[in-house]
């Protein structure tokens, strides 16, 4: 290959890198808004005198909030751009901040996570989505989980922020520092462009080639185009949007995507992330111990995401996620059984953060960049947005559920009972991915169409 030309594909690839991370900054807020609560809580319950049910609306309405940005952000992106959703997000995403840190009344700070949760939704669709459509076939799953890989370490910032402005009790802050984040989004978005498949869909071929043209290598560039137009105008032939969610082509893939966004939340991984210091207070380590053991778990899953980034365009995703999830049911299963044995003090502690660790580090490999990346690349690309936002729906408000029924479920059944549960629901869940879910590692979104079409008995290409 000549130097020009390895040069020329050099700049590309820092390119389309360039535009996953600055679109995963969505990623990092998204994290940080959900991590930071916790935090918060123990100093806002203080100042607005808040009840127990109030700090549950607290931390609810941000999930609320979310799902309402899922539903009407995949219509909304397949209107008028992911790119331009991507900057009001940013928008909406500093207002929320600002709005919740300056809270003077309990509504107005439920009104304001409300607004940053229609930005968190918002962004946790279209981003992925966004990438998706970019990223070349080869890189696609390392690429789209960079947002994955964002959401960890904006949990990660969240509990170290927390950590160091506990001592201050510095509750505003907590919440208005996400606005720094945000500014770099909105502006970073600003400079960067729309997807080709967006752009084919909305008959603007050249600009499309020119996106090809920064992204693929020379000779990829027409052949994508084609293939993109090809799909693109089978579509045009069909019914579009909601409507075609109900076509019988389309449904299989629909179930995968929407079953596959329910197990990322139901198989409990955010019992752990909002609720490990009480869960570790509990077993008897001390508060400030508890929360610093927190931190170790936003490590955990930062590094083990990692990991996931290495291995889902090389081994692929239904080995990950059917290994991560087999891990995830072990671990809370042992989880369980350690909250059997309440004589053991100290060690009890340890050995309940060991298997919390475990149980974190399996979800990181698996269920949390897989799940998000599979719903971004398994729909056809005329109802991609609005399948999307369905998974997605349905992924916030099984999140809602786990996050309010969980304390009362540990109060009614005990911790041993409820993590069993979850175990045996994973049971299920495994069940369902080893049946259902089919392998996308490599293939171009429009093969993967494609194929679809056929296992269904509709080519009609
Ligand atoms: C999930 C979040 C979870 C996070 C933990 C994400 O993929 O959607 O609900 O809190 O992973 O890292």
């Amino acid at each position: 290959m000549s130097e020009a030309v390895s040069a020329a594909q050099r700049r590309k690839s820092r390119f389309v890198y360039a535009v996953a991370a600055i679109s995963a900054l969505g990623g990092m807020l998204f994290g940080y808004d959900i991590g930071v609560i916790s935090g918060a809580l123990l100093f806002i319950k203080k100042d607005f005198a808040l009840s127990p049910f109030l700090q549950g609306v607290v931390v609810s309405a941000l999930l609320v909030g979310a799902a309402t940005g899922a539903l009407i952000g995949g219509n909304l992106s397949d209107r008028f751009g992911r790119r331009r959703l991507l900057i009001v997000a940013a928008i909406v995403f500093i207002v929320g901040a600002i709005g919740s840190g300056l809270s003077t009344s309990t509504g107005m700070l439920i009104a304001a996570r409300f607004v940053l949760g229609l930005a968190v939704g918002g962004a946790s669709l279209v981003v992925p989505l966004y990438i998706a459509e970019l990223a070349p076939p080869k890189v696609r799953g390392a690429l789209v989980s960079l947002n994955q890989f964002m959401i960890t370490v904006g949990i990660l910032v969240a509990y170290l922020v927390n950590n160091a402005l506990a001592s201050y009790g510095a509750w505003r802050w907590m919440l208005a520092l996400a606005a720094v984040p945000a500014i770099l989004l909105g502006v970073g978005m600003l400079f960067l462009p729309e997807t080709p498949r967006w752009l084919v869909s909305h008959h603007l071929f050249d600009k499309a080639r020119s996106v090809l043209g920064r992204t693929r290598q020379e000779h990829q560039v027409e052949d994508e185009l084609r293939e993109i137009s090809s799909i693109e105008e089978q579509e045009r032939r069909e019914a579009r949007g909601w409507g075609e969610l109900v076509q019988p082509w389309v449904r299989p893939m629909l179930i995968v995507g929407v079953g596959l966004a329910i197990i990322q939340q139901i198989t409990g991984i955010n019992t752990i992330i909002y609720f490990a210091p009480s869960l570790l207070n509990k077993t008897g380590l001390g508060a400030s111990a508890a929360i610093f053991d927190t931190v170790g778990i936003g490590i955990v899953n930062v590094l083990m995401t990692i990991v996931a980034l290495a291995l889902l365009d090389r081994v692929g995703r239904r080995p990950l996620l059917l290994a991560g999830l087999a891990g995830m049911v072990v671990s809370v299963a042992l989880l369980g059984l350690v909250y059997m044995l309440p004589t053991l003090k100290g060690a009890i502690g340890y050995a309940a953060l060991f298997f919390i660790m475990a149980y974190v580090a399996c979800f990181a490999f698996s269920l949390g960049p897989g799940v998000w990346l599979m719903i971004s690349e398994i729909y056809p690309l005329k109802v991609r947005g609005s399948a999307m936002s369905l998974a997605t729906i349905a992924l916030w408000l099984t999140n809602v559920v786990v996050a309010l029924t969980f304390l009362s479920m540990i109060d009614a059944l005990g911790a041993t009972a409820t993590f069993w549960l979850y175990a045996g629901i994973g049971i299920l869940a495994w069940i369902f991915i080893y049946f259902l879910v089919p392998e996308t590692k490599g293939r171009s979104l429009e093969e993967i169409e494609a194929e679809l079409r056929e296992r269904t008995g509709r080519p009609g290409k």
